[in-house]
């Protein structure tokens, strides 16, 4: 007997019971290898053939195989029946994921479409990346007009339309205006279109994305006295039944006369603190729509007038009573600390 064929039925065995599938595979490897007959057994019982000075070397070679071999086939049979125990049993119910939840941006658009069906609006939405025309030319807005410049607007390269230039990504819902007067040709319209907008500013009250809402309605007869109800409808059904709107004067290209709308604070409720700054916060632009934008879209201004409005989605959200948002960057920064307090 030499130290080798020890060696080898040990290595033999190793190799076969990590092969081992079973807890009876590796008993009947014991019996193989350790049984009464077993082949590391038939070594032992050699031993006493071996010349006395070899045999203390060789019986601590053939101990030591024993030993490991015990150790080995105990570990695998406890991983097997381990293995037994986790089971997989597919049929199952599965774990059903926690439900989340819409975006608090996604609901404001669900509120405030609500809001303005109930008073006769339709929602439409339209491209977001659009021609020059429809978002600039065709609003009366001039060549040289600072919002065409390349810090405020984000231009798509591509090639000019005939007629209607550059492409862009809309910087404001206004360019839906002019698309709706084309679609439905003959008034009345109430369109409320909510869509993404894109400017090239960030700060904490600026993103480069954000969305807009727009109101246009045009009729026969229509007068700022609508505008000013339908502005009061909104900021009592969205915001609560104590806040009022104002019109300040201002200027946009498109509509003539044009307003800044504010709303009263929601902190002060009118009386003036450290958020609004003499009791008033402002929501948006609006205005009756300009002639000529009205002629752009097909319509005659001497038999129709309109009113128009948009305001950012996300800064109206977060002048809702109760909300303190330092930083409109938060509502995209995709945190859900923030996220699933709404
Ligand atoms: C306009 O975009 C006009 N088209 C609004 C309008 C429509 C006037 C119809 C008259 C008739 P202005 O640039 O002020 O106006 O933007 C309107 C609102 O969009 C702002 O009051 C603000 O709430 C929101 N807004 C504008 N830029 C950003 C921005 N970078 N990030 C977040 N909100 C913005």
């Amino acid at each position: 007997m030499t130290t080798e064929e020890i060696i080898n039925t040990k290595n033999e065995a190793i190799a076969q019971i990590l092969k081992a599938r079973s807890t009876s595979e590796v008993e009947e490897l014991r019996i193989v290898y350790l049984g009464r007959n077993g082949k590391l057994t038939q070594l032992i019982k050699r031993l006493k053939e071996l010349p006395s000075d070899k045999r203390k070397q060789v019986g601590i070679l053939i101990n030591e195989a024993k030993i490991n071999l015990t150790g080995l086939l105990s570990s695998q049979k406890n991983r097997l029946s381990e293995t037994v125990k986790q089971w997989f049993d597919p049929t199952i119910p599965g774990k059903k994921p926690k439900p989340g939840h819409l975006h608090l941006i996604t609901q404001a658009i669900s509120e405030i479409s609500r809001t303005f069906e109930q008073i006769g609006f339709s929602r439409v939405r339209y491209p977001e990346v659009e021609w020059d025309w429809f978002a600039f030319g065709g609003l009366n807005m001039p060549k040289d007009h600072p919002a065409r410049d390349e810090w405020e607007t984000f231009f798509v390269e591509g090639p000019n339309h005939p007629k209607f230039g550059q492409m862009v990504l809309t910087p404001h819902t206004s360019s839906g205006q002019l698309r709706e007067m084309q679609r439905v040709k003959t008034p009345p319209i109430r369109m409320i279109n909510i869509a993404k907008c894109y400017r090239r500013q960030i700060d904490a009250s600026h993103i480069p994305m954000f969305h807009q809402f727009e109101g246009l309605v045009i009729d026969k007869e229509i007068s700022i006295v609508y505008l000013k109800g339908t502005l009061d409808f909104f900021a009592k059904n969205f915001f609560g039944d104590k806040r009022k709107t104002r019109l300040r004067p201002f200027h946009f290209q498109f509509t003539e006369p044009s307003f800044e709308v504010d709303i009263t604070c929601g902190v002060c409720n009118g009386s003036g603190c450290k958020l609004c700054k003499g009791g008033w916060l402002e929501l948006g632009g609006a205005g009756m729509v300009h002639p000529t934008v009205l002629k752009n879209g097909g319509l005659n201004p001497d038999i129709y007038s309109g009113f128009a409005f948009g305001w950012g989605v996300e800064r109206t959200y977060m002048m809702k009573s109760g909300l303190s948002i330092p930083d409109i960057r938060l509502l995209y920064s995709s945190d859900l600390r923030f996220l699933k307090q709404f």
